[in-house]
């Protein structure tokens, strides 16, 4: 297998004539939207001191530091979490933390949203930058930039299309957001920003989801699927028609999540045929289809609270990241919990924060250095910002 060389690629034209392959945690990559580099000692994994060494330096930065953990994260990640939450409500912790320091266990565009929600001296920490994310990777701010020009020359963009961006993507894409009128949404607003976004104009380009924004604009806005087109970003014009362009309500963007779309409707189907009475309950970047057939859906928040709120004995089969659902059952064995997938399914790139690279950031920290910080530049995190607010400032959120 071709290893990566130390002569790193820079820029998107060496990285596309490169004939290596990237390691992770060598070399930048400019094609994603997150570094991989993590220079420095990670501790070995097979360490049998890291839990009492992450411990120890968590114990002596105090209130210097705090740690959010998204809930996808891994158990023993986890239990070292100040606050938990889906990526709304992580924003909000990160927000209202007032700590120097936030090491942020979950992927880098959370990483961003908190370093641009918090005040210019909060340093924000990613235990490890090769903690991505593949769907907010099908969204590059160039291409982005190319669809609204498609847009514009298809009668529609400024004046009559509001974008809306799901929390999944990069700071820059935010900020485009921010710039062109448009708001940030996550899986548990984009139905409140998505009325929004037509109270203001007479089309939503939703990125990078496609599935959160059909479902969203199907199931709860009452729109027909045929109001909604794609937009394939490797394709001229998207690859749909300037008049259909122009004439759709919503515009999809095509990225998807490489962890909910593995789900099926045969998934559904078989989990019904074994445990009778179960209740089929997903986050909705499972596909159209998917939802249709399950008996819920909601955010990973929405998922926790109806398992807590359950009366004892309900069997739930749940469509969402491998890591939840394994600690949901954990947690309620007065349920029967069941994964709706039939292969193992977690999300690698949440899975990259590991016990090791928390201990090195911790253990960093306390020695007075900062690994891995995430910082947005001013500019981007001003626009990028008035996306965020306009989302925090949604009736209920
Ligand atoms: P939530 O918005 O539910 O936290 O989801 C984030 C995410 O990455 C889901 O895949
Ligand atoms: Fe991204 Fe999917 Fe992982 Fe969420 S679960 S961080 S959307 S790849």
């Amino acid at each position: 297998m071709p290893q990566a060389t130390a002569a790193a690629a820079t820029t998107l034209a060496e990285a596309a004539a490169s004939p290596t392959l990237l390691l992770l945690g060598r070399r930048a990559d400019p094609a994603v939207e997150r570094g991989v580099i993590c220079p420095g000692a990670v501790p070995d994994p097979a360490d049998p001191d890291l839990v009492e060494r992450a411990r120890a330096a968590r114990a002596a930065l105090g209130d210097a530091v705090f740690i959010l953990g998204h809930h996808y994260q891994r158990d023993d990640v986890i239990a070292f979490a100040d606050a938990r939450g889906d990526s709304f409500k992580l924003a909000r912790d990160a927000a209202a933390s007032g700590a120097p320091h936030i090491v942020f266990c979950g992927v880098h565009f959370m990483a961003e949203t908190a370093d641009i929600l918090t005040a210019p001296t909060t340093t924000v920490i990613l235990p490890d930058l090769a903690a991505g994310c593949s769907m907010a990777d099908m969204a590059e701010i160039a291409q982005v930039e190319a669809a609204w020009a498609d847009l514009s020359d298809a009668g529609a963009g400024p004046g009559h299309t509001v974008p809306l961006t799901y929390m999944n993507s990069s700071a820059a894409i935010k900020a485009f957001t921010g710039r062109a009128g448009g708001a940030v949404c996550t899986s548990s607003n984009a139905e409140r920003a998505l009325r929004w976004a037509f109270d203001r104009g007479e089309q939503v380009l939703f990125l990078p989801d496609q599935h959160l924004g059909r479902n969203t604009a199907v199931r709860r806005l009452g729109l027909s699927l045929d109001d909604c087109v794609v937009y394939d970003p490797h394709q001229p014009g998207g690859g749909v028609e300037p008049a259909r362009l122009r004439a759709a309500k919503v515009v999809l963007w095509k990225g998807h999540c490489s962890v909910h779309g593995t789900f099926v409707p045969a998934h559904v189907a078989l989990v019904r045929a074994k445990v009778p009475g179960v209740k089929v309950l997903v986050h909705p970047e499972v596909r159209y289809e998917v939802v249709e057939a399950a008996d819920l859906v909601g955010s990973t928040e929405f998922i926790i609270n109806t398992v807590r709120a359950a009366p004892p004995g309900t069997a739930w089969a749940i469509g969402t990241e491998l890591n939840l659902v394994g600690r949901l059952a954990q947690e309620h064995p007065e349920q029967t919990i069941t994964y709706l997938n039939d292969k193992v399914c977690f999300c690698s790139t949440m899975n990259r924060i590991d016990l090791p690279h928390l201990v090195w950031a911790l253990e960093s920290l306390a020695a007075g250095r900062v690994v891995n910080p995430v910082r947005v530049d001013p500019d981007t995190a001003g626009w990028a910002r008035v996306a965020l607010d306009r989302m925090l400032a949604l009736p209920g959120a």
